[in-house]
């Protein structure tokens, strides 16, 4: 069986979603970012902190491939991972990409007082143009989900109808 891999900005409900789409399929869930957390013995917004945003991406690329070997998972990824065009053709590759697209301003009102997400520090308008930009990659996911204003279930259920 194919993986799932779910892509999107920050706040747009990757974790939340995949949980529940995981108790409903019964696949396994793992999120990227907390693989990496693992792995590191520490927390994102430190190794940012520390090594700086690059070695984080390295990290991530490296995660992803050893992700795309297994099969079966629901898998929740950073909001930069799925940004990256080489990225995006490794997981279409080995599952099938799910975009859930949430707008500026149900992204900001979700993550208010957020202190763990480095990216989130920048002014608005830098996040704005971040936010567009990586729009143009997540736009190559195989299915595409509006996920504002919408419950976690009923985003769920829209993706396995949507998927099959
Ligand atoms: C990032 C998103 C975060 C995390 C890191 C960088 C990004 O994950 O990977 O802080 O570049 O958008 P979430 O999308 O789960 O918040």
């Amino acid at each position: 069986m194919k993986n799932i891999y779910l892509v999107g900005f920050m706040g747009s409900g990757k974790s939340t979603v995949g949980k529940l789409l995981s108790e409903k399929t019964g696949m396994e869930f793992v999120d990227i970012d907390q693989l990496i957390e693992k792995q590191e013995k520490r927390k994102i917004s430190e190794i940012f902190e520390k090594e700086g945003e690059g070695y984080f991406r390295q990290k991530e690329k490296e995660m992803l491939e050893k992700i795309s070997n297994k099969e079966g998972l629901i898998i929740s990824t950073g909001g930069g991972l799925g940004a990256d065009a080489e990225n995006m053709k490794k997981m279409k590759q080995s599952g099938i990409v799910i975009w859930l697209d949430a707008s500026i301003e149900t992204i900001l009102k979700r993550t208010e007082g957020d202190t763990e997400r480095p990216l989130l520090k920048q002014p608005y308008q830098q996040l704005k143009k971040l936010y567009e930009n990586r729009k143009k990659i997540y736009k190559m996911a195989d299915v595409h989900i509006n996920v504002d204003s919408k419950s976690p279930e009923e985003i769920v259920q829209e993706i396995m109808e949507k998927w099959k």
